[in-house]
């Protein structure tokens, strides 16, 4: 459906386009004609005489550039929303008038398209109605309109188009028209033009004749005329056309002597050799800047013995004015002024005839000078009939606008196309270089999940100071048993009292279930009554630690310091270390858990080299949930496990900080293990409360299976 609704634009709009270009141009390549036309409206509205006749030229030249300007925006679909508009508004405005001239036919000829194309009132009035919806239809749907030029090239073409149309008005005003569409063009003999072909039909004539008697006054025609009642006194005559015959291209052309009422055409047009008719409709106004050429053009006849008329449809008043202004000693005839105007657009004109041919014209600005007459006409260029240059017009035409403006077209189009391409490239770029980021970061997301799982997944029991041997030898037996049966995700390790060590360590698997002790001496060995050291822990079978749990620091007093001592001991001695940090309630409130846990890893573990490093495993445990119920969100504990990791890779580089375990503590249990271990820097949990029941312990381990 649209696609329909673009054709019918395109399609209204090309006729308008192409009407408009038509019109426009050959009103302008001949404004004085169109001055004409205008003065025939204005003397059909009862204002002759009112408008300056530099104002009709002015009209002339304005509203045939206006119209062919339009035409061309049309064409290439500038402003198409306001153009469309203007063109509705014009093309009412011409229906009127259309309609006016169909009505009351008060002029014969519109004057639409110059003397190129005649129509009569009827044809011009549906022309325009046909136009006016064509018109209506751009308007309602202006967008569809196809470009040809871009919006920032548009200023282009509509300044040239102006420069151009008001050029050729002015050149044509100044010469003649550019092309000449009357019947006295170059070429034609006159008398030819004045012939009926044989057989033409002649154009049929009522004459109505008016008389009164007695002061009451009747018709007649013919038939009915009171020829013998001389009662009747003859008032006058009325001539309607009824049917139109062929009418000859020159149909008007007549000399008269006015000062003896002799026809001269015959005889001026059957002369041999060459006539010069110096052309003036009204010698009242007409230009006498160049009097001296047609003076000299004068002499110049009368030595070679050509003849020189003046033609004009001045009074005797306007003849005596211009012989007093220039001299002139010519003889004056007398022709219609529609016909002298149609014969020559300038006024005054000078046409060459030879044997009834019109061989040349000129406008006053280009009369001939006495030099260029230097020789008979027969030996002149000018004294022959010029070759038919009318291609060479049109060339010029094509070479002086079309061209430039199909060379900008072209050149807008290609810029638009290469800016489309430039864009495409751009836009192509970037969606490789996003593809290829985000390949990379679905790289570097697998790197990290590789990582992560190149990383140990730990599951540890703490069992704090619960359970008696049997109980925890039992519970010990238990898991192990559990694991045995089906075999862990992740490695899992129990913590317990320092009493549990050895016999638990006798039943455990050692490669299902790692042994640890949940604390060990800052000194070495000696006498330090109810001490254990890390080489103790060690000879049990244990093979980690537990060192900086909050429990520890609150209750015992454990410093950083006292915790460097102990990590110290527990690597030399060869046990890993599972480091325990994590801020309070308050500091979390303040928004002080990344100080206070950096602080804690500086003071007790960010000394170590990056071999001592390969044995930490961090867990971060957020003294508030720590046996409280309240687990920190797996958001929460991801963020700071993230931080952890941050200041690791700061410390030791990114490859350590990926390869370290960090493990969160605080409340896990069997139900958010699995979220809690879903997170990207969540490694596994420090396990208290709930690793104190083999099937809630088995089931935080089963969490990585998820
Ligand atoms: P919880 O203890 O799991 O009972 O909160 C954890 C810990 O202190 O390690």
């Amino acid at each position: 459906m649209s696609k329909l609704k673009s054709l019918l634009v395109n399609i209204c709009r090309l006729l308008l386009a192409l009407t408009f270009i038509f019109s426009g141009f050959v009103k302008s390549i001949d404004p004085l004609g169109t001055q004409y036309k205008i003065g025939d409206y204005l003397e059909a509205l009862g204002l002759a005489g009112v408008v300056p006749e530099w104002v009709q030229l002015g009209t002339s030249i304005a509203l045939s550039g206006l119209e062919f300007t339009l035409g061309v925006l049309i064409l290439l679909a500038i402003q198409r929303r306001l153009v469309s508009k203007i063109t509705v508004g014009l093309m009412v405005f011409m229906t009127i008038v259309s309609l006016w001239l169909t009505i009351g036919n008060p002029i014969q000829d519109c004057g639409c398209f110059g003397d190129a194309i005649h129509l009569s009132n009827t044809e011009t009035f549906v022309k325009n109605v046909v136009l006016l919806f064509g018109a209506i239809v751009v308007m309602r749907y202006p967008l569809y309109q196809t470009r040809f030029i871009s919006q920032n090239n548009q200023w282009i073409a509509l300044h040239f188009t102006i420069i151009f149309i008001f050029a050729v008005s002015l050149l044509s005003l100044y010469h003649l028209p550019v092309f000449d569409f009357r019947p006295y063009y170059i070429g034609q003999n006159i008398k030819k033009g004045m012939e009926m072909p044989k057989g033409a039909k002649q154009t049929k004539y009522k004459t109505t004749f008016i008389c009164t008697k007695n002061g009451v006054q009747k018709e007649f025609d013919e038939s009915t005329y009171p020829y013998n009642d001389s009662t009747w006194v003859f008032v006058d005559t009325k001539q309607e056309v009824l049917e139109q015959g062929y009418e000859p291209p020159i149909h008007d052309f007549s000399i008269t002597d006015d000062a003896t009422g002799e026809d001269l055409t015959e005889q001026i047009l059957t002369k041999e050799g060459y006539t010069f008719l110096l052309i003036s409709p009204h010698l009242e106004v007409a230009q006498d800047r160049n009097f001296g050429n047609i003076d000299g053009i004068y002499e110049y006849a009368k030595e070679n013995g050509y003849s020189f008329y003046g033609l004009t449809a001045s009074t005797e008043q306007g003849i005596k004015h211009w012989r007093n202004v220039t001299g002139a000693e010519y003889p004056f005839y007398t022709m219609d002024g529609t016909t002298l105007k149609t014969v020559i657009r300038s006024n005054p004109g000078l046409v060459l005839l030879y044997k009834g041919t019109i061989i040349n014209k000129w406008s006053h600005n280009d009369i001939p000078t006495i030099e260029e007459l230097n020789a008979p006409l027969p030996m002149l260029t000018i004294g022959r009939e010029p070759e038919n240059n009318t291609w060479t017009k049109i060339l010029a035409m094509i070479l002086c606008y079309i061209l430039p403006l199909v060379v900008l077209i072209i050149a807008d189009r290609f810029l638009a196309w290469s800016k489309w391409v430039k864009k495409r490239e751009m836009w192509l770029k970037e969606k490789e270089e996003w593809l290829i980021k985000h390949e990379q970061s679905t790289k570097l997301y697998q790197l990290l999940k590789r990582k992560r799982q190149m990383r140990k997944k730990i599951v540890a029991g703490n069992w704090k100071m619960n359970e008696t041997l049997q109980e925890g030898v039992a519970l010990a037996t238990e898991i192990n048993d559990a694991l045995k049966a089906d075999k862990p995700n992740c490695d899992v390790v129990i913590c317990t009292p320092f009493i549990h060590l050895a016999s638990v360590a006798n039943v455990l698997d050692k490669d299902l279930v790692g042994l640890g002790a949940e604390n060990c001496a800052d000194k070495e060995k000696g006498a330090y009554t109810g001490e254990v050291s890390a080489a103790m822990v060690k000879s049990t079978g244990a093979e980690y630690v537990i060192l900086g749990h909050s429990e520890r620091r609150q209750y015992y007093a454990e410093t950083a310091e006292i915790l460097k001592e102990k990590v110290q001991l527990a690597l030399a001695n060869g046990l890993k270390v599972i480091f325990c940090c994590g801020e309070s309630l308050e500091e979390r409130e303040a928004n002080k858990q990344n100080e206070v846990v950096k602080a804690e890893l500086e003071g007790s573990v960010f000394h170590l080299s990056a071999e001592e490093w390969k044995n930490i495993i961090l867990a971060y445990e957020p003294i508030w949930a720590i046996g409280t119920g309240k687990t920190a969100t797996s958001d929460q504990a991801e963020e700071m496990l993230a931080y952890i990791r941050s200041i690791v890779a700061d410390k030791f580089g990114k490859e350590v900080a990926e390869e370290t375990s960090i493990l969160y503590g605080g409340s896990c249990n069997a139900k958010n293990a699995s979220e809690l271990f879903s997170k990207p820097n969540i490694d596994g949990g420090l396990i208290g409360g709930a690793s104190l029941k083999a099937a809630d312990f088995k089931a935080i381990i089963d969490a990585w299976k998820k």
